[in-house]
């Protein structure tokens, strides 16, 4: 198998732990083996073992080698555009109101649904291959801009599509419970019901879910609904999410932790109960910075608190056309710290290790022996960079599988 040497690096390993305590994992003078689509070795250079004559050597030039970064939130899948109530909003009008009247999700649908497969596929590679130039290797795509069966699974068919196409791996998840169509206007259970006897067990068939979703709040679904939908998925076996407690507390984050949940996100209205249940669950915060910074929320989600009970906080971008018209992970790491005030380590952390963990996986997301080789080689001298400075690409080299990226 192909062995790859890269030396000459700091490595932000990422991995958390007693002896690397909630760091970057660094070692310095570092350097890393690919075999295959895997690392096979890291750590200190001079305790590297003998290579064989034929591995290709990369030169890191001191330069900071830490793993791909990972967008566990993201509704990529969509056609239209909102600049329109953008403009409304800059106003007056607020978030809610320009969705009660039947603009905000419900616009973006109408515009999804009219929009072929290929056509949402050329515009969400557009957007993948922006976060894959930032360094993303790995990407959650959520449904939701369908809510009928068919646009449903044409979005989700397009997340599958780009997993296939491009140097990324995607995660999919059903999130048909983000709005109430039209068609069941003042209906809202019987539009669930829909979801849980039709919608999902076709995507499921389909081989189309790896995670289910649900937008709990009064402009979404009541409690209730959502754990209706959850009983669904785990009638598959598929782990559940939660968009929870982002425009007000609905105790959404103690139900999804109730049910094992991967992760609850936004979190801006999140209860002391709330932390307790998730903290207990292992269920990861989702904090999504460019919707809080785009919607112009002044209510911050309760950091301290988290990082108080020991909860693992992700960091994404949330990128779709309403709240977060934003495809930049690098921007997410630095508005993470600057906005939120994580610390470098906890922002990197967020958008490595403890993505990973919001998707359910154990794959990638550190540096480590037996991981897969999704790296990044970045043009700075220390990890602190990647969260000071915003503007300029540090990007030098990636590597997704194992396997070199080249423009
Ligand atoms: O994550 N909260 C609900 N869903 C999206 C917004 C979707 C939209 O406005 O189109 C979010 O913020
Ligand atoms: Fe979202």
């Amino acid at each position: 198998m192909p062995r790859t040497v890269i030396h000459n690096v700091t490595l932000a390993t990422m991995q958390q732990g007693a002896d690397r305590s909630a760091g970057f994992g660094l070692v310095e003078n570092g350097a890393l083996v690919i075999e295959g689509e895997q690392i096979l070795w890291c750590g200190p250079q001079d305790e590297l073992p003998q290579q064989p004559e034929d591995a290709t050597n990369v030169d890191g030039h001191g330069g900071v080698l830490s793993p791909g970064l990972i967008d566990c939130h993201t509704h990529l899948v969509w056609a239209g555009s909102r600049a329109n109530e953008f403009s409304m909003r800059l106003h007056g009008a607020s978030y809610e109101e320009i969705a009660n009247a039947g603009g905000g999700i419900l616009s973006t649908v109408r515009a999804t649904r009219a929009a072929s497969e290929d056509e949402l596929y050329q515009l969400a590679a557009v957007r993948a291959a922006a976060l894959i130039d930032q360094g993303v290797t790995e990407l959650e795509i959520k449904s939701g801009y369908g809510l009928d069966t068919e646009t449903e699974l044409k979005q989700l068919r397009v997340a599958r599509r780009l997993g296939a196409t491009l140097p990324i791996n995607v995660h999919t998840t059903f999130l048909a419970a983000h709005a109430l169509p039209e068609e069941y206007k003042d209906n809202s259970d019987g539009y669930i019901e829909y979801i849980c006897e039709q919608m999902l067990p076709q995507a499921v068939a389909e081989g189309l879910v790896d995670a289910v979703d649900v937008f709990c709040e009064r402009i979404g679904f009541s409690r209730a609904q959502t754990e209706r939908v959850f009983k669904a998925a785990q009638g598959f076996n598929l782990p559940v999410k939660l968009h929870a407690e982002q425009l007000s507390d609905q105790d959404g984050a103690a139900l999804v932790a109730d049910y094992q949940g991967l992760s609850a996100d936004h979190l801006e209205y999140l209860s002391e109960q709330g932390i307790a249940a998730m903290k207990q669950a292992g269920t990861v915060a989702v904090l999504l910075p460019g919707a809080f910074y785009f919607l112009r929320e002044t209510k911050y989600p309760p950091i301290d608190a988290l990082r108080a009970a020991g909860v693992p906080i992700a960091i994404a971008t949330d990128a779709n056309p309403g709240s977060s018209p934003i495809h930049n992970a690098q921007l997410m790491l630095h508005m993470a710290s600057t906005i939120f005030r994580l610390t470098p380590e906890e922002a990197l952390a967020g958008m490595t290790c403890h993505a990973a963990k919001a998707l359910g996986q154990n794959e990638s997301g550190v540096l480590q022996a037996g991981k897969q080789a999704n790296l990044v080689l970045w043009n700075v001298a220390e990890p602190a960079e990647l969260c000071y400075q915003f503007g300029v690409n540090p990007l030098r080299q990636r590597w997704f599988k194992g396997r070199a990226v080249h423009d």
